[in-house]
């Protein structure tokens, strides 16, 4: 969607917050032993008293609250009785729909002790995606997103996963523009508009190149062992540097 009206950016402003509010808490809850399904339960009494509803379940029955993915997991991990454990790279990713405006975030943390190696992937996760967030103004070209996901992803020795993107949101969990990869594609020529809402997040892995969906029918999974740390935000597209309403 595009902000037409004040009340348009206080709406977004508010599942956004709530959004970033219930990541938060979550992975504060993140410990050794607690399940992904106990997880699940943590995110939805934050959320649920203040009238949200899971954005998944309700556009695609998706079976959770949220998406919590561990490993070489890198999306739509249903919650489950698996029991986190020490070392664990666990991506939860929040989508909620309040009033009829939707906002979408995630975030990867690293159960303690962090492997080192692991400890990189995540940080630089996070930093190509503020990075590319940077780049991403009215006027601009869309996919400077991708390219400069994949240049970052280059420099520091990881690749990025092609079949996962991100997405125009607000109105609706995932609407126009669609496929926001994390590549570089030529031929897209979509610009940046003023006001545009999109969910920009980052796929690095430490070799896998796509996902592939498991027998559940939700779990996305690399075929090859590889680890994802998975960064996403909500924003507002404007003049300058977007208006990020998950942070
Ligand atoms: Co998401
Ligand atoms: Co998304």
């Amino acid at each position: 969607m595009s902000i037409e009206s004040d009340d348009d950016l206080k709406a977004l402003q508010r599942v956004g917050k709530l959004v970033s509010g219930t990541i938060r808490t979550m992975l504060a809850a993140l410990r050794p032993g607690i399940t992904t399904r106990e997880l699940d339960e943590v995110g939805r009494e934050y959320f649920a008293p203040h009238g949200a509803r899971y954005a998944p379940q309700l556009t695609y029955g998706f079976p959770g609250a949220t998406c919590i993915s561990v490993n070489h997991e890198a999306a739509h991990g249903i919650p489950g009785d698996r029991k986190v454990e020490p070392g664990d790279l666990v991506t939860v990713d929040v989508s909620l729909e309040l009033n009829g405006y939707f906002a979408d975030s995630g975030a990867t943390k690293i159960v303690p002790p962090v492997r080192p190696d692991l400890g990189r992937l995540c940080e630089a996760s996070y930093e190509i995606l503020m990075r590319s967030l940077r780049e991403l103004k009215g006027g601009s070209r869309l996919n400077q997103v991708g390219r400069t996901i994949e240049n970052e992803s280059r420099k520091r020795g990881y690749t990025v996963i092609r079949n996962l993107a991100g997405h125009g949101v607000g109105r609706s969990l995932h609407e126009e523009p669609y496929d926001l990869v994390n590549y570089r594609v030529p031929s897209d020529r979509r610009l940046a508009r003023t006001g545009q809402v999109v969910a920009i997040e980052t796929f690095i892995s430490t070799g896998a190149e796509y996902v592939v969906e498991q027998p559940d029918g939700w779990t996305l999974k690399t075929p090859d062992q590889s680890y994802v740390a998975q960064f996403e935000h909500t924003v507002v597209i404007t003049n300058s540097a977007p208006l990020v309403l998950t942070a």
